[in-house]
């Protein structure tokens, strides 16, 4: 592979670069769910003890939330895929340095720190830019169990003298403020009752470690969450549940680029949506037990159109991704975005590929297939350069990926699973 060196100079930015056209064979295991970790981590605060997370992912995010218990003088221990959290000399500190904008999970320290101390300052949270992203229904979760919430200099405070159980409706079944106001509700006073709570397996994830922590919470994965509060919740451990969206994003690079790959340690059912879609196009697979094995395609594939829906529906996370394999379809596929409606980024990275994609109003156009060609993108967010991962894996020549700490924030050592599975790619810095 011509690596396209540039040599390293103080501007120098490191770059994954990937040789297309290489078919891909063999098993990849999935890590554990980043969405999942990366309330866990903040979840483990609530104990008084330490709390042990195995099948932890090794991803940035997780780097970062260490960076902010360390801040918060918790204890951290990261050996690989363990992580132990000890919060025993836990101090109840504002969190407003730089490690909070690293992420849009560092928001999971509102519901823990004000359920814990009924107290809490901490800026504004980072992440990917998908459009605008409010928090107003995590606070106003906060607000009925009785917080009140001050805005100034970027920060947010809340405070409480007692926090007390309350009936919350939440107009839009959100994910992070289903798992925040249940993190504020564990240790208040009486029962919350959350309507409308989001049903995503992360949350399901996140209500098991708290209920082994001693809180009492029913209903999770149905739409009404009833929590009782407890006194105390005390340490103990927890295996993280298998990603669904690095297993989706496997199971599209199989499509597009395999022959035949294993996609091992996965809860199928969490894939639902998306195996309906692939087996649409035409693509071929097994279901063995924890594992599927994807077929490359063979015929020409089917376009389909994708709505994105909160879960069981089709993942917004994974219709970028999946983006990719539809330029490879013949004929016009659309996808609808109906959580993100500006999650659209990618899809001028991938006309930069030689992809015919017209974006419009929450929804894009994808009219197929067109044979893609190596040039310099951008990941502007972690899916899309998930997106672009797939579009060079079957580009003819070298694509050169910039801003790949986006990837490295979600995707656990991906050079190195796709090495294994045959894949061309190396990493290099290259000059601004
Ligand atoms: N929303 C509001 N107000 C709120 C909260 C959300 O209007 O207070 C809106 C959002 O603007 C969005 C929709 O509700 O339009 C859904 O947002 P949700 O709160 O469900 O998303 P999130 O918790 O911020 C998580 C994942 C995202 C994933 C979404 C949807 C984490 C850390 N992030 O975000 O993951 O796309 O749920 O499933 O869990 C990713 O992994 O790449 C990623 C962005």
């Amino acid at each position: 592979m011509n690596t396209h060196k540039k040599g390293r100079n103080r501007m120098g930015e490191r770059i994954i670069a990937i040789e297309g056209g290489h078919k891909l064979n063999g098993t990849v295991r999935i890590s554990g769910a980043k969405n999942a970790t990366v309330a866990l981590i903040p979840a483990a605060v609530l104990a008084d003890g330490p709390v042990d997370l195995y099948g932890v992912p090794e991803i940035s995010d997780v780097a970062a939330l260490a960076v902010l218990l360390k801040e918060l003088n918790c204890e951290v221990s990261i050996k690989g895929e363990h992580v132990r959290i000890d919060p025993t000399n836990m101090l109840d500190l504002p969190l407003v340095s730089e490690a909070v904008n690293k992420l849009r999970a560092s928001y999971y320290f509102m519901g823990v720190l004000l359920g814990k101390y009924k107290k809490v300052q901490i800026r504004m949270p980072g992440g990917c830019y998908l459009g605008p992203r409010p928090i107003d229904l995590h606070l106003k979760g906060f607000e009925a169990l009785g917080a009140k919430i001050t805005y100034e200099d970027d920060t947010y405070t809340l405070e409480a003298e007692e926090l007390v159980g309350a009936n919350i409706y939440l107009d839009f079944a959100s994910v992070g403020a289903t798992i925040n106001i249940m993190f504020a509700a564990v240790k208040a006073k009486g029962k919350t009752v959350i309507e409308n709570a989001a049903k995503e397996p992360e949350i399901i994830d996140v209500a098991n470690l708290l209920t082994k922590m001693g809180a009492r919470i029913r209903g999770v994965g149905t739409d009404t969450i009833t929590i009782e509060g407890v006194e105390e919740l005390h340490g103990t451990f927890h295996e993280v549940i298998p990603d669904r969206i690095e297993a989706g994003t496997f199971l599209v690079i199989a499509a597009a680029a395999g022959e035949k790959v294993v996609v091992q340690n996965v809860i199928p059912q969490h894939l639902d949506a998306l195996i309906s879609k692939l087996k649409e196009m035409g693509i071929k697979m097994e279901i063995v037990a924890d594992s599927i094995v994807v077929y490359g395609a063979t015929e020409p594939l089917k376009p389909v159109n994708i709505k994105t829906q909160v879960y069981p529906g089709f993942a917004t996370d994974l219709q970028q991704p999946l983006t990719t394999l539809l330029t490879q379809a013949d004929g016009l596929s659309s996808v609808t975005e109906t959580i993100y409606v500006e999650r659209f980024k990618h899809c001028e990275q991938l006309n930069k590929m030689g992809a015919a994609i017209t974006v419009g109003d929450s929804a894009s156009l994808i009219a197929g297939p067109t044979p893609l060609h190596g040039a310099r993108v951008m990941a502007t967010d972690l899916r899309c350069g998930a997106a672009l991962v797939v579009a060079a894996l079957i580009a003819e020549g070298v694509t050169e990926i910039t801003n790949v700490y986006h990837i490295d924030r979600g995707y656990d050592n991906i050079d190195h699973k796709l090495i294994t599975l045959g894949a061309h790619i190396m990493r290099y810095e290259i000059e601004e």
